[in-house]
């Protein structure tokens, strides 16, 4: 069965567009910001953000600020029009591909800063990628005044960046944290598996298998990943959770799993 917004969803570009397109519905609006090449995961996010709205807006943009390796913004997959057959079918009202020129009509001049979390984990080795991260969500929250903002665990330290900054900037928006979409092997959905060959989604299964290994310690986590054909950007535990980065084929892939409660008997043990 259609979703009940299936035929009625309005694609918009222009800050004018989006603002008549938001003042054109009442009540409540959910709002599932991404980079595009969607897929089971971000539709996910969508569903969750549907059966609690009633009006749903998506917005899809590759952010250039966020990428600090050229190549990987270059090779970044643009899907406009599966990307727009996908939102459609989910349900979502109004789907907005951001004019680049309107967003960073500043020049990049102001920006949002962390200065803790940011420079742990993924931050060690994505020089000023939170920061180009953190500056577009808050202008697009800024622009869409949204209800509530959907993210996945995935990116758990980005969730947790944006929570923080919601938080310190008054933001009323509520944020909504969605778990990671695995597929029947375990591996979490991401727009980068798409650039895997075959050989290389069989080995980032493995990575996803290994990292969830309820019995791992980081140094037998790092023992087994390195019998594979992967580099490891980083292997760590923050706050009950396990967090790993490894480059598979020259793409880099991360995930993240909660602590079992034997790694946490373990610590105990230990101390
Ligand atoms: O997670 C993403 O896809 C991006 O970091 C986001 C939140 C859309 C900001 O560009």
């Amino acid at each position: 069965m259609a979703p009940k917004n299936a035929s009625k969803m309005v694609v918009v570009e222009s800050l004018a567009d989006l603002r008549a397109a938001l003042s054109a519905q009442v009540g409540d609006w959910g709002f599932v910001p991404t980079m595009g090449a969607l897929h089971a995961g971000h539709a996910s996010l969508v569903e969750r953000a549907c059966s609690e709205n009633p009006n749903v807006l998506a917005s899809v943009f590759v952010n250039p600020t966020q990428f600090n390796d050229p190549r990987d913004l270059e090779k970044y997959p643009r899907t406009r029009e599966a990307d727009i057959a996908l939102l459609r079918n989910h349900g979502v009202t109004v789907a907005w591909f951001p004019r680049h020129e309107e967003l960073y009509a500043d020049t990049f001049r102001y920006q949002v800063s962390e200065n803790l979390l940011s420079h742990e984990l993924c931050g060690k080795f994505r020089p000023g990628h939170f920061t180009g991260m953190l500056t577009v969500v808050l202008k697009l929250i800024q622009a869409a005044r949204p209800t509530r903002v959907y993210f996945g665990e995935k990116d758990y330290q980005q969730l947790e960046l944006v929570r923080g900054m919601l938080k310190a900037f008054f933001v009323p928006t509520e944020l909504c944290a969605c778990p990671i979409f695995r597929d029947e092997a375990g591996l979490a959905l991401s727009s980068r598996n798409a650039r895997l060959s075959q050989t290389g989604i069989s080995t980032a299964r493995a990575f996803a298998r290994e990292l969830a290994h309820p019995e791992h310690t980081l140094q037998s986590l790092r023992t087994s990943l390195e019998t594979l054909d992967l580099s490891i950007d980083y292997l760590e535990d923050h706050d009950k959770r396990r967090y790993g980065a490894v480059n598979i084929e020259g793409i880099r892939l991360i995930d993240n799993r909660p602590l079992s409660t034997h790694h946490e008997s373990q610590k105990e043990s230990k101390l």
